[in-house]
């Protein structure tokens, strides 16, 4: 949920202030870009250059950089429009006094007061300062302007008291950032399953049967669906393709066995399963321990089907929804259709091979989408990231009609 974004975090003067530095790696290792606002008397706590170096962007503190001859400003409303989320964190009493009064004798305010994003923060204080009423006026004050709080928790702190007040561990603000963001997301709390690629089918230890597909659906499909609030498990064949997603589980296999064998192993918790893997329909049936020689005459290899990995979801499905793909040459809407019924599944997405730009290995992709019902939607040539989103939008219809 934070892959891409903007987070501008401000920093106040509390001793938890040190904590940021984790704060900082833990949000860049989620794939945020982060830049440092903090006020005078942060950089007390922790330094603007350890910071900065952690970031890969300068901390800044005062409106103004005075560097040999040059002069410059930080612009405040540019970083204001810059961030996807503002978090100020360890937000003191003194600053949260003046966020919920318009004080703005700083660049964090300043920012604070220009940014039109989500604004988070994280209180932290010794619990009197926590409990004051004016600190809860504050907080009150601020939730009624639509800032939300990260509640400070409680234990030891700084003073040697117990109690409310010490900023929440950077891993739970984060996770409270993570959670926040997909509150409302249609695929919140949803399990998906979803297989991507060829697969390889060994001869030697050399050799293999295999086919050109990139994977590249079932890597755009597996994507959206955790940027929609999935948690997913992606079990890819031999592919070029990697993801980083905080929430995609990506399984790497070879074979359609193992492919079945990961997609049984996680069935039982799946919420709705889509096969977008170009399967290998037969394999070897003896696969040489040494690499095999070339011989006199032709060489004849005999193949054995391999398991159909639709087909066995589909018999063993409980409360699934189950979605195949069809690539079709002749008769397509008959055959998706009689897939669909045959296999047990809630909707199958055909792609013709008479189209232009459908298919695999391509960066387009040309679909018809077939519910249980047999209703019939037809899309233009698309981008497969486009593809993928009609293909998400017409699932959380199916599920929710
Ligand atoms: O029957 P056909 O192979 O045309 O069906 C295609 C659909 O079945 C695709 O969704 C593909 O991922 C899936 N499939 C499978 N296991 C196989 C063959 C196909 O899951 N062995």
């Amino acid at each position: 949920m934070l892959g891409g974004k903007n987070i501008l975090l401000g920093i106040t003067g509390g001793i938890a202030a040190y904590k940021t530095t984790f704060l900082v790696r833990l949000l860049i290792k989620a794939g945020a870009q982060v830049k440092i606002v903090m006020t005078q008397s942060a950089g007390s706590f922790v330094s603007p250059l350890t910071l900065s170096t952690l970031s890969k962007n300068p901390a800044l503190t005062d409106f103004v950089n005075e560097e040999d001859d040059s002069i410059s400003w930080n612009n405040h409303v540019e970083l204001g429009l810059w961030a996807d989320i503002m978090l100020i964190a360890p937000a003191t009493a003194n600053t949260l006094s003046k966020m919920a009064n318009g004080v703005c004798d700083n660049l964090l305010l300043a920012t604070y007061l220009s940014a039109k994003c989500p604004v988070y923060y994280a209180p932290a204080m010794d619990l009197d300062m926590y409990q004051h009423p004016s600190t809860k006026a504050s907080i009150e004050k601020l939730e009624s302007f639509g800032n939300i709080l990260i509640p400070a928790e409680s234990g030891e702190l700084a003073s040697g008291l117990h109690g409310e007040g010490r900023m929440a561990e950077p891993e739970n603000i984060v996770s409270f950032l993570q959670n926040h963001l997909t509150e409302g997301l249609p695929l919140k709390g949803k399990r998906v399953l979803i297989t991507a690629g060829p697969t390889h089918e060994a001869l030697d230890p050399v050799r293999f049967l295999g086919n050109r597909s990139s994977g590249t659906m079932g890597f755009e499909l597996a994507k959206k669906a955790a940027d929609l609030g999935a948690e997913v498990i992606l079990v890819s064949g031999p592919t070029n393709l990697s993801i980083e997603h905080p929430s995609v589980t990506l399984i790497r296999i070879t074979s359609a066995q193992e492919m079945y064998d990961a997609c049984h192993e996680h069935y039982a918790k799946t919420d709705i399963a889509i096969c977008a893997a170009a399967v290998a329909d037969y394999r070897p049936k003896h696969v040489a321990k040494e690499k095999m020689k070339k011989k006199e005459g032709d060489l004849h290899i005999e193949l054995e089907r391999n398991p159909d990995i639709l087909l066995s979801l589909g018999e063993s499905k409980i409360h699934q929804f189950l979605v195949g793909f069809a690539l079709e040459t002749e008769n397509e809407l008959d055959n998706a259709k009689g897939k669909l019924q045959r296999k047990n599944l809630d909707a199958i997405i055909l792609n013709s091979l008479k189209d232009d730009g459908a298919g695999f290995g391509g960066a387009t992709n040309k679909i018809t989408f077939i519910d249980k019902n047999l209703g019939i939607k037809t899309f233009g040539l698309k981008t497969k990231p486009e593809v993928a989103s009609d293909i998400w939008e017409e699932i959380i219809a199916a599920i929710h009609a």
